[in-house]
């Protein structure tokens, strides 16, 4: 198990548009599990690539702690409905907002054998993927909360993405 370091708010690497994965590489598949140690260690549903300082388009989801998707060079290609909620990042620690997203996401990507594939996810999965795929090209979901960002309460158990 190798943790990476998750590079926070203010960071140069979090505001770049990461490249598209040619092949897949010994070096990039070490990346992939370091990023699920990193994400499972920190708590996360998901994480980017660009969050660990690699402007890559890897991004990887668990909304269940035993479900995890690599999604290589994902693509968006249906949403619908709406929803309403908090959300956070483990790039903005110790912060939670309210955001809008889509109810339900279909996003087409790579596996880690650069298979093709479709995943499909409502609520908490349809806004992770938003939300990790918003990473890819540099932008934090601290600009669209609305009401402004808060404090997460010690206690409080909110999903960090
Ligand atoms: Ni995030």
């Amino acid at each position: 198990m190798a943790l990476r370091n998750i590079r926070e708010i203010g960071e140069d690497c979090l505001t770049k548009s990461c490249k598209e994965v040619k092949e897949m590489t010994p070096r990039l598949r070490e990346l992939i599990e370091d990023m699920l140690d990193t994400m499972y260690e920190a708590n996360g549903v998901g994480l980017a690539a660009p969050q660990v300082g690699i402007l890559k388009r890897v991004v990887v989801i668990d909304v269940t702690g035993e479900d995890p998707y690599v999604l290589i060079n994902p693509k968006i290609i249906e949403t619908s409905g709406e929803q309403t909620g908090q959300e956070g990042c483990l790039s903005v620690p110790g912060k939670c907002g309210i955001v809008t997203r889509p109810n339900y996401v279909k996003a087409a990507a790579l596996d880690i054998d650069m298979k093709p594939y479709e995943l499909e996810g409502t609520e908490l999965l349809a806004r992770a993927i938003v939300h990790e795929l918003e990473h890819l090209d540099g932008h934090l979901y601290v600009e669209k909360v609305q009401g402004g960002l808060k404090n997460v309460e010690p206690a409080d158990e909110s999903e960090e993405e």
